[in-house]
């Protein structure tokens, strides 16, 4: 049998060194042992932006990019996407396996009971300008709830991981609606706890004079499908972020405070609202040929395509771009459709798509859903973040039990000045001379 290890050779000594793989992966932290002399630190692994480096041992979401499989604990998206609820897709991936009957039921009472939140919440959400980003809110609310669960700090206490998860899960569909509603200056609604998790968020956001909110089953079940989909993605920026910032063993709603944020980029949970406002200046299906030339010049990216993991068909966009003719039937067609298939027909035929494996991603054809739901593009990533705090709860978790981690802290490689003395004012060069130097450094 083949050993499993790898020998290197350092030119600069001569010496051969035998580092272990294990799961295909050699341990960075091995190569400093290979030094040229004994003061020197060590040999270092550069990896901007992590492209091959793991960060972690997971055991939740599996991907394999280039084939365009997505897979929650073992079960593939395209099955729980037909088959599953949200809440019971947040169970598997919280929990690890799919519940029984009387564990769904107890696990959606536990997430039920939580979709209130404390009536200072209202407050600090009055206090956010008419037209603050509902993203933004989000990102303070939540930040908020820490101060309102002091008890949060005991992340190595089970019981209350568990109770934050179900607070977690319960609260953000109130959050994202209260920031929704406060941007229309509309009164909040309150939770309705008879109804399903996504249709008690149809009525938290929709709900006007009518006694009783009834969700449009369709709409319904196709956010529960989107929901679904973006539950969990593995190590992308958010989840990063969760894992890196829970690493000083901060609470939770700080750390899924800082997911949020990172979710807010335009390169991430942003995206589906980019791809809108292309769409919409792309303008008519004649104009497509013309965007795609400026991708190709590298002038403006044609948003919503291209993916770090996938090298194929994103299959999540697969199932939404097959669900959005059931939600326009439903809602009325989202002309801006016409323009997304072109494109995609375009672009997909092109040898500089085609060769840098380029496709659509999650945020293509996600946006024209909302957007025909009535759900304005400001709200997008907030739809996003709403069902991947099942998967960042569950990453925490992964993370706060996982013996070998320790708090998140890279290296560098230091390309700056070599040690100077302190130069008084009025001896220091003139301004002219340090220009380059001063503006190339902000
Ligand atoms: N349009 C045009 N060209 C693109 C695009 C795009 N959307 N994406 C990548 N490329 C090109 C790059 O210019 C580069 O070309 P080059 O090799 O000639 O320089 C090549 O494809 C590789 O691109 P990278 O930027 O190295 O790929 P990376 O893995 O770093 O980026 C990302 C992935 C950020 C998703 C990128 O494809 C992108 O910006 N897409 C548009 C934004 C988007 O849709 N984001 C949503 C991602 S999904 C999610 O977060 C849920």
């Amino acid at each position: 049998m083949a050993k499993e290890s790898l020998t290197i050779t350092d030119n600069r000594t001569g010496k051969t060194y035998e580092l272990p793989i294990e799961h295909g992966t050699i341990r960075t932290a091995d190569l400093r042992q290979i030094k040229v002399s004994p003061e020197d630190f060590g040999l270092m692994g550069y990896d901007p932006a992590f492209t091959n480096t793991a960060s972690c041992k997971s055991r939740i979401t599996f991907i394999d990019g280039d084939k365009g499989i997505l897979r929650y604990r073992g079960y593939p998206i395209e099955e729980l996407a037909e088959k599953s609820t949200y809440l019971e897709t947040a169970y598997l991936i919280v929990k690890g396996e799919l519940p029984d009957k009387q564990h769904l039921d107890a696990w959606v009472h536990n997430i039920t009971i939580h979709t209130m939140v404390h009536e200072n919440v209202k407050k600090f959400i009055d206090g956010f300008r008419y037209d603050a980003h509902p993203m933004g809110m989000l990102v303070s609310t939540i930040g908020a709830l820490s101060t309102f669960y002091p008890d949060a700090n005991n992340i190595f206490d089970v019981e209350s991981r568990r109770l934050q998860t179900r607070r977690l899960i319960g609260k953000l569909p109130t959050l994202a609606a209260f920031a929704y509603r406060h941007t229309l200056g509309l009164p909040y609604v309150y939770p309705d706890n008879e109804l399903s998790y996504t249709g008690n968020f149809l009525s938290m956001m929709f709900r006007m004079t009518e006694q009783r909110y009834k969700p449009n089953p369709v709409l319904e079940r196709a956010l529960e499908v989107l929901f679904i989909l973006h539950a969990d993605h593995e190590q992308n920026c958010s989840t990063n972020a969760i894992r890196s910032v829970a690493s000083s063993q901060v609470d939770p709603y700080s750390a899924v405070a800082a997911a949020v944020a990172a979710l807010y980029g335009p390169l991430h949970g942003g995206a589906n609202e980019q791809v809108i406002r292309m769409l919409m200046e792309i303008g008519s299906v004649d104009n497509v040929h013309k965007r795609i030339k400026e991708a190709k010049a590298g002038e403006k990216r044609l948003m919503g395509f291209g993916h770090r993991v996938y090298k194929n068909y994103d299959p999540r966009a697969k199932i939404i771009k097959r669900m959005a003719d059931e939600v326009f039937d439903a809602t009325g067609r989202n002309p801006l459709i016409d323009i997304a298939r072109e494109l995609e027909r375009i672009a997909l035929e092109d040898e500089y798509f085609v060769s840098r494996k380029l496709y659509p991603n999650v945020d293509f054809y996600s946006g024209l859903i909302y957007q025909a739901m009535n759900i304005p593009m400001a709200m997008f990533p907030v739809m996003f973040a709403i069902p991947r705090v099942s998967g960042w709860m569950a990453q925490w978790a992964e993370l706060v039990r996982d013996t070998e981690q320790k708090i998140a802290r890279p290296r560098q490689i230091y390309l700056g000045e070599d040690v100077r003395q302190y130069v008084p004012i009025e001896s220091r060069p003139k301004p002219e001379s340090r220009e380059d130097a001063v503006s190339a450094a902000i």
